[in-house]
């Protein structure tokens, strides 16, 4: 057993259109997504019994999977109708939602993989809120990553695909080591990109500024948080962003689907007081996905 344990929990996971139990859902460990990182996938939550832009993910999920050669055998409505089988089966009205799609075995081992199974499995475990609006507002800690978001002739950045994580775990990690929560990444050029997981914000004078998402994944939770801002008239600036330029801001804030909108109070030197843009903006994303925990 891991130390976790998580491979024992109890419920089903939806592999290829059956429910298997959680704790039986093993697949051959020669496939090719382990060893040649053929895989991508989606992280949904589900709020009050529906998950949040469902659709957009299961569509990403499809197209992440195009940009590494792999065709699901899936359509968008069935993998949203899966999804919602799944919370039903697993019981959960609050959930994290784990799609995954990868190459599966085949004749060998070789770095081609075109006739081995394309497989799909979605996974939802409880993911409670663990802190309240107002200790969120106390921000959390961000260091320098050493990796860089690499260009986009190196890395298919707009696929969510686990092989463009490798970085994102190594500079967590360092980060976690040295008193940080997570790290902000730069990417090749030396603009300021996302953090490990989660994109990024800023606020002066009232109005919001985020990095343009050219080298990395222009989130889902990023969109959704331009979208409300502009309809509450907040004016956002998407552009690149120097790290000399990060001690012109008052306000920072992550945001994704597991991190939501978590304020930021400390990028290595500089710090910010989490304020009344963000809060304003939490209460919003809030109210639309439905979050009452
Ligand atoms: C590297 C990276 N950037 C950004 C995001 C935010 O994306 P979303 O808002 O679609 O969850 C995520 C989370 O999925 C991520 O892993």
């Amino acid at each position: 057993m891991s130390a976790t344990g998580f491979e024992n929990k109890p419920g089903y996971i939806w592999i290829n259109g059956e429910f298997v139990k959680w704790n039986e859902s093993y697949e051959h460990i020669l496939n090719h997504a382990m060893h040649y990182g053929s895989s991508v996938f989606e992280g949904d939550r589900a709020y009050n019994g529906k998950i949040f832009k469902l659709d957009e993910h299961s569509k990403r999920l499809i197209r992440s999977a195009e940009i590494l050669g792999m065709k699901v055998p899936y359509t968008a409505e069935e993998i949203n109708q899966a999804c919602i089988d799944t919370l039903k089966k697993q019981g959960f009205t609050n959930a994290y939602v784990r799609p995954y799609v990868w190459r599966g075995i085949g004749d060998g081992l070789s770095i081609a993989g075109d006739n081995n199974k394309i497989n799909l499995l979605i996974a939802m475990w409880e993911w409670p809120s663990y802190y309240s609006k107002d200790e969120l507002m106390q921000g959390i800690k961000l260091c320098f990553a050493e990796y860089k978001r690499p260009s986009p002739a190196t890395a298919p950045f707009e696929a969510k695909a686990a092989g463009l994580y490798v970085i994102c775990t190594l500079s967590k990690h360092k980060a976690e080591a040295k008193g940080y929560s997570d790290a902000l990444m730069l990417d090749y050029q030396g603009n300021v990109a996302e953090a490990t997981s989660a994109n990024i914000f800023f606020v002066k004078d009232g109005e919001l500024h985020t990095p343009k998402a050219d080298t990395f994944l222009n989130g889902i939770t990023r969109r959704t948080v331009i979208a409300l801002a502009k309809d509450a008239n907040i004016k956002v600036h998407e552009g690149y962003i120097k790290p000399e330029e990060l001690g012109d801001f008052t306000e920072c804030f992550l945001t994704g689907t597991a991190a939501e909108i978590t304020p930021v109070s400390v990028i290595e030197t500089h710090t910010y007081k989490p304020a009344a843009v963000t809060a304003q903006l939490m209460d919003a994303y809030y109210k639309l996905v439905g979050k009452t925990a």
